[in-house]
């Protein structure tokens, strides 16, 4: 079966798979300038913290690469990469990941814009941005092998048992290069024959759940049942939910973290029914820069997209709105933060060693 592409890449050409459209439509739409890329990541075309920032660094290269003829020294093109960097940086606040990728390449074009020539440096920074789109994918597998022995431990699964899991958002192939972070623990977990079913969260208002993830489920014929938002709880109370993963858009050093409106309340539910909540995301999305939780930027959006379903008005006019994208979960009510490196567990003193843990594997 054919995997699902959030990001076509070939040298000097870029497409991003429409997820404004998904799953009534699969429509590529073509980004050849970093200005087309800022404005896929600002509607969400294009969205999850990882696949953010692959996009990103591809539209440099695909820029790059199209108007390769206008740089006359080396160090133009190193201005160039850090001007359009900054300025994508500019579309979305909260996912750390791009400003992660943003700090990388622009440090591989300075550090060849020292020693090299124009067409050297153009080819180091495109090879450098081409290099994130496979490196994602090792690490989403990566992480999907630990994070189901993982959620197997945590939940006490005798040899060969099958667990129950939910997630909210969308964390798969759609939101990174391929395979997912959090939904990549579910896959993982169904390779293995060890998964039961997969419950997956609306996540209102932009419904990531219904649209994306749902749609993942379905096209990998992964067993699946699709909750609203506010059925979570109910759900924990008959017993129908094991473990709970999902994905991160920022984890701070003590371990709070940002991920999709509606996480937080999970989370207070899950410790309310003794369930095990994990967060899983690249060690990219680890920002030892950011002391706590309250030091996370949180996106707010139009109210339109909760006034509205689908372009049609369905809330009252004239009622007032507050769309944050994002909510941050404090480190106390996780079980354990999952990387491609290893997962992170409370110390002896109850805190995640998240910054500790990014300086060893650095
Ligand atoms: O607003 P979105 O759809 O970009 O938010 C996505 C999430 O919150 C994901 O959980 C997170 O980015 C991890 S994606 C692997």
């Amino acid at each position: 079966m054919a995997t699902l592409e959030a990001i076509a890449y070939v040298r000097g050409s870029l497409r991003v798979l429409d997820q404004l459209r998904l799953p009534l439509e699969t429509t590529y739409v073509d980004v050849p300038t970093c200005e087309a890329c800022w404005r896929c990541i600002k509607d969400m075309r294009v969205r999850g913290a990882p696949a953010i920032a692959i996009a990103a660094a591809l539209a440099l290269a695909t820029e790059l690469e199209r108007t390769r003829g206008r740089f006359r020294a080396s160090a133009e093109v190193a201005a160039f990469a850090r001007e359009r960097f900054d300025y994508m940086y500019t579309s979305r606040p909260t996912a750390v990941n791009l400003g992660e990728a943003r700090g990388r390449i622009q440090k591989v074009a300075m550090t060849l814009a020292e020693t090299c020539d124009v067409t050297e440096t153009i080819d180091g920074v495109i090879e450098a941005c081409e290099a994130m789109l496979e490196e994602d994918v090792r690490s989403c597998r990566e992480i999907g092998r630990r994070g189901a022995e993982a959620l197997l431990a945590s939940v006490g699964a005798k040899d060969g048992e099958k667990i129950k899991v939910m997630t909210c958002c969308n964390t798969g192939s759609l939101a990174t290069a391929g395979y997912g972070t959090a939904l990549g623990v579910i896959r993982a977990l169904w390779e293995r024959g060890r998964l039961e079913r997969a419950y997956c969260l609306e996540t209102r208002p932009y419904n990531q759940g219904s649209r994306l993830t749902a749609y993942e489920l379905v096209y990998e014929k992964i067993p699946g049942t699709l909750i609203c938002d506010n059925m979570a709880a109910a759900l924990m109370a008959r017993g129908d939910v094991d473990a709970i993963v999902v994905g991160a858009d920022r984890v701070a050093a003590n371990g709070d973290f940002a991920n999709k409106i509606g996480t937080y309340s999970l989370a207070v539910n899950a410790k309310h029914h003794g369930v095990p909540m994990f967060t899983a995301a690249p060690v990219t999305t680890l920002d030892p820069e950011t002391a706590t939780g309250a030091d996370i930027h949180i996106e707010e959006r139009p109210a339109d997209e909760v006034t509205h379903s689908l372009g049609k008005r369905v809330a009252a006019e004239g009622i007032d709105v507050w769309n944050p994208s994002f909510d941050v979960t404090p480190a106390a009510l996780l079980s354990g933060i999952i990387t491609e490196s290893g997962v992170i567990e409370k110390n002896v003193k109850g805190f995640f060693p998240v910054s500790e843990f990014v300086a060893n594997v650095k």
